[in-house]
């Protein structure tokens, strides 16, 4: 970690995130589903990579409309995951190893099962009715406004039993709570203390800017820009739905309660231009600590552009915002299938080497592709609620690959989706033997991010951008500096820098061949090439 003598930062300054879809990971008793279990076999393997702190995705009892994110109870465990023992086993198991643990946070909207929602749409009159948003049809008996669902379709559901539609951002099966109400407030307030009493260490906030929607729920207006092969999601702007000025306020409140207790971690999920993420901050720095940054997900890969946005995301930052950077999750493609195997590579390379906090998406370090998933056997309700849109999520969600043994290590059982056709190829255990190999390739770069302060916490100096490459420097005071030059296309090219005094060894590089070669300003990248550079 950080030499002695320098700032200190928080663990999570320093550290990188490395995301767990539990129901993918490991399945420790062969119901072909992952489990908590699963995950503590798995411990020293994450250790030995080198990421300091797991997330998981929701692990809560949950009906399980949209794989968890549908939650029936916020303090226990499903039993498809384990038990609260489970739970406290894994906990104590990821702190001995010196990692630290991020629970998912649902709060926007909980299960139609929930016991809150089942008293809320008893009566009209039930002291629960005002915890979720319920609203009368219009004279001509259509739904309140004309907000929709992002998973297909209207956003109102009619309950016949009480004689008003609710809202649900998501599935049906996922009414939007109240967030107006502050006994909604408190109520998951205290869900947090429970997890944070249990030792978590922090929370990623599940759709953190739709939290809170306009007082007089206006319509949405027309997306000018909508094309038919997106999600019908996207016809409207959704400008009075989401990231509504109020929405600071609970983010506040949220923040104040992790301030309570030492060292905790607030993470936003937040799909925002730059410029609207970095309000997430708070005034006075009071807001999420790490508003995901998913610019690397969402913008084309392409040198330019890139090299723009990440000077758009440092100049935009607060004093003492923290950036962070992101290249997959459980609802995007995968990198390696958006850019292609070698370009992954590269990508990698950017994301242990930008200013700023990466979040790893598990298989993402052996570089799994999206494995494509016959029609019926398609479970993802974004997918199967809009066929003919290719929005599955199911394909990046697919079991972990291990090793090379039936089901690749991650079952006895049947896995709950299929696994990539070419495991016994690409896994675990065939890439540790390798040490050109994917694997070997992100932990020797995260071992040096960790051990070198200019490349874990040091400033971002923008040094070079063409159509094909991207350049930068990293550098912090009194420690070597860094050069990284990423050619984001497949071919050869030659660039040379303005600082002619520029001289280093390449230390590590997409192709293991550059390393140990001495660079000065004017360089030839092959394709893909990306290096990583110690200056003198
Ligand atoms: C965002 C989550 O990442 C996604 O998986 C989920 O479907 C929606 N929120 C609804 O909770």
């Amino acid at each position: 970690m950080m030499n002695e003598g320098l700032t200190r930062y928080v663990w999570w300054q320093e550290g990188i995130i490395y995301q767990i879809y539990p129901r993918s990971f490991q399945d420790s008793n062969g119901d072909g589903i992952g489990d908590l279990q699963g995950v503590l076999q798995r411990l020293n393997y994450l250790s030995a990579l080198g990421i300091t702190a797991v997330w998981l995705s929701p692990i809560y009892p949950s009906p399980m409309a949209d794989f968890g994110y549908d939650i029936a109870d916020y303090q226990g465990v499903h039993p498809l995951f384990g038990s609260l023992n489970d739970f406290d086993a894994l906990i104590e198991a990821i702190h001995q190893r010196g990692m630290k643990l991020i629970l998912d946070l649902v709060p926007n909207h909980t299960s139609d099962q929930h016991p809150w929602f089942l008293e809320s749409r008893s009566s009209r009159d039930n002291p629960k009715r005002d915890w979720y948003i319920w609203q009368d049809k219009l004279p001509d008996g259509s739904p309140p406004n004309n907000w929709l669902s992002v998973f297909g379709g209207n956003a109102w559901e009619w309950d016949e039993t009480t004689g008003q539609f609710y809202y649900h951002a998501f599935l049906k099966e996922q009414p939007d709570l109240n967030w107006r109400n502050p006994e909604v407030q408190e109520a998951m307030l205290n869900v947090m203390r429970f997890w944070l009493d249990k030792g978590v260490d922090g929370f990623r906030v599940d759709v953190m800017w739709h939290l809170i929607k306009d007082k007089n729920l206006r319509d949405n207006p027309v997306n000018p820009d909508y094309q038919p092969h997106m999600a019908t999601y996207d016809q409207l702007l959704p400008v009075y739905s989401t990231d509504q000025p109020e929405v600071h306020d609970l983010v506040r409140q949220m923040r104040h309660v992790l301030d309570g207790y030492t060292d905790r971690l607030l993470i936003g999920e937040i799909y925002l231009p730059i410029h609207q993420l970095v309000t997430y901050y708070g005034i006075d720095g009071k807001g999420a600590h790490l508003p995901f940054n998913f610019q690397l997900l969402t913008l084309p890969w392409e040198a330019r552009q890139l090299a723009t946005a990440i000077d758009q995301y440092e100049g935009l930052l607060p004093a003492n915002g923290w950036p962070n950077w992101v290249l997959g999750n459980h609802d995007q493609p995968r990198i390696t299938s958006r850019i292609g195997r070698e370009q992954a590579r590269v990508a990698a390379l950017m994301l242990l080497t930008l200013r700023g906090t990466p979040t790893i998406y598990y298989g993402e370090e052996i570089g799994m592709q999206d494995v494509p998933i016959p029609f019926d056997e398609v479970q993802d309700p974004q997918g199967l609620n809009m066929p003919d849109k290719n929005l599955s999520r199911d394909p990046v969600r697919t079991p972990m690959q291990w090793d090379d043994s039936p089901n690749a290590g991650f079952t006895e059982g049947k896995p709950w989706l299929r696994l990539a056709r070419n495991f016994s190829r690409e896994n675990v255990e065939r890439q540790q033997q390798d040490p050109y190999s994917m694997l070997s390739f992100y932990k020797r770069l995260i071992k040096l991010r960790q051990q070198e302060p200019s490349l874990m916490v040091g400033d971002y100096v923008p040094v070079y951008a063409s159509e094909q490459v991207l350049g930068y420097m990293r550098q912090f005071d009194g420690q070597p500096r860094f050069l990284v030059l990423l050619n984001l296309s497949h071919r050869p090219c030659y660039l040379t820098l303005n600082d002619s005094s520029i001289n280093g060894v390449v230390v590590l590089a997409t192709a293991p061949e550059w390393e140990g070669n001495r660079v000065t300003n004017s360089i030839s990248l092959g394709g893909d090439d990306g290096l990583l550079i110690r200056l003198d």
